[in-house]
C-alpha cells in the first residue's frame, strides 16, 4: 500500500465511517435504481469470470457484485488510491465481514498506477461509481483497456452536471467561500495556534457570527447553522475556558478543511463530466466503444448520476 496525500480527504472520509458517497440518499448500501443498474452489469459476467471495481472507497459496489453473484462463481477485486484498510471496512460494514474477506482489495493504488500496483487481470467487467472521472483519464484509460478482456465491459455511474447533488455542492462551495471571506477559517487557525488573547478571540467570534447571521437567515444553510451554533456555544463560556479549547478549534478546522477539499474535488469532476460524452474520449481512443448512456433517477425522480456502458473491442 502506498500513501497518496492528494487523496487524504477521501481516506479521512472513509475512516469517519461513511459507507459510500451518498449517505443522505442511501442509509445502507446503494439501492433502488442504482442497484438495478449494477445488477444488470454483474449478471453479464460468465461463471468463472472476474470483476474489478475501481475507486472503490469502502467497496460498496464490490459488495453489490457479491450480492448479485453470491454463489461465488466470479472473482471480485477492488482498488482505491486512498489509504484505507480492511479493519476500517469491517467496522463500516459489520454485517458483511465474511463477504469483504472474499474481495481482493488493493488500497493506495491509484488507477493511473494500476499496471504496477493493481490486482492481476484480465477482467470481464470493470466498474466505477463516482470514480474514474476523478482520475487522470488520459493516463488511466489505456490501463483500463489493458485490464479488460477483449469484448470486456467497463460500466460506470458518474456524477451528472445537472443533478440535484451538483446544485447542493455549488451552494455548499459558496458557504465555504463565505466562511473564508468573513475570516472564520483564519480565526479558527489563530485560535488553534493560541495566537489570540481570550478577550480578542471572544470579540472576533462575535464579529464573525454577526457577519454570518444575515447570510444564514437568507439561505438556511446547514453548514452556516452548524458554525453559528458552535460559535454561540463557545461564546456562552467564560473567556478562560474558551482559550483552553484550542484543540477543539483545531479539530473543527481540520474537519472543515477536509470537507472543503472533498467538495472541491466533487465539483471539479461534476463540471468535467457535464451532461455529454466528450469527457470519455480517452477511453474511446484506447479502443473502447460506447454502448449505452442513461440517466439514473432514484425513485424515478432525483438524478443520482449517469450510467455508462462501454465495451473493449474484440
Ligand atoms: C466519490 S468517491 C466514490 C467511492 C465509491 N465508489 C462509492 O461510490 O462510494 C471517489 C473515490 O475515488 C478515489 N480516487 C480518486 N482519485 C483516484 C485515483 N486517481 N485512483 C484511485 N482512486 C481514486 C477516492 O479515494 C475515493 O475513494
Amino acid at each position: 500500500m502506498t500513501s497518496n496525500p492528494s487523496l487524504d480527504h477521501w481516506a479521512r472520509y472513509w475512516q469517519s465511517g461513511a459507507r459510500h458517497s451518498l449517505p443522505h440518499d442511501f442509509s445502507g448500501n446503494y439501492d433502488r435504481e442504482v442497484a438495478t443498474f449494477w445488477k444488470a452489469q454483474f449478471t453479464t459476467v460468465p461463471a468463472g469470470g472476474s470483476i474489478l471495481d475501481v475507486c472503490t472507497g469502502t467497496g460498496a459496489i464490490a459488495l453489490l457484485a457479491k450480492d448479485a453473484r453470491s454463489d461465488g462463481s466470479v472473482r471480485i477485486s477492488a482498488v482505491d488510491g486512498a489509504t484505507v484498510d480492511l479493519a476500517t471496512l469491517n467496522q463500516i460494514w459489520p454485517d458483511r465481514v465474511s463477504e469483504l474477506q472474499d474481495i481482493e482489495f488493493v488500497f493506495g493504488c491509484p488507477v493511473e498506477r494500476m499496471d504496477e500496483l493493481g490486482p492481476k487481470g484480465p477482467f470481464d467487467l470493470v466498474t466505477s461509481q463516482y470514480g474514474l472521472e476523478y482520475c487522470d483519464l488520459a493516463t488511466a484509460a489505456p490501463l483500463i483497456a489493458n485490464v479488460l478482456k477483449p469484448g470486456g465491459i467497463l460500466a460506470m455511474v458518474t456524477h451528472a452536471g445537472s443533478s440535484e447533488m451538483a446544485g447542493t455542492m455549488a451552494d455548499e462551495a459558496a458557504d465555504y467561500q463565505l466562511l473564508d471571506e468573513q475570516g472564520y477559517l483564519k480565526l479558527l487557525r489563530s485560535w488553534s495556534k493560541n495566537q489570540l488573547s481570550g478577550q480578542d478571540l471572544a470579540k472576533r467570534l462575535q464579529k464573525v457570527a454577526q457577519a454570518l447571521l444575515p447570510f444564514y437567515q437568507q439561505s438556511q444553510s446547514p453548514l452556516l447553522a452548524q458554525v453559528l451554533e458552535s460559535t454561540q456555544v463557545a461564546l456562552s463560556q467564560p473567556v478562560g475556558q474558551l482559550m483552553s479549547q484550542r484543540q477543539h478549534a483545531a479539530a473543527y478546522l481540520d474537519q472543515l478543511t477536509q470537507a472543503k477539499a472533498r467538495l472541491e474535488d466533487m465539483l471539479r469532476v461534476t463540471q468535467l463530466v457535464g451532461d455529454d460524452a466528450s469527457w470519455l474520449q480517452p477511453l474511446i481512443n484506447s479502443g473502447l466503444k460506447l454502448l449505452e448512456q442513461t440517466e439514473i433517477r432514484v425513485d424515478g425522480e432525483h438524478l443520482a448520476g449517469l450510467g455508462w456502458v462501454l465495451q473493449r473491442k474484440s
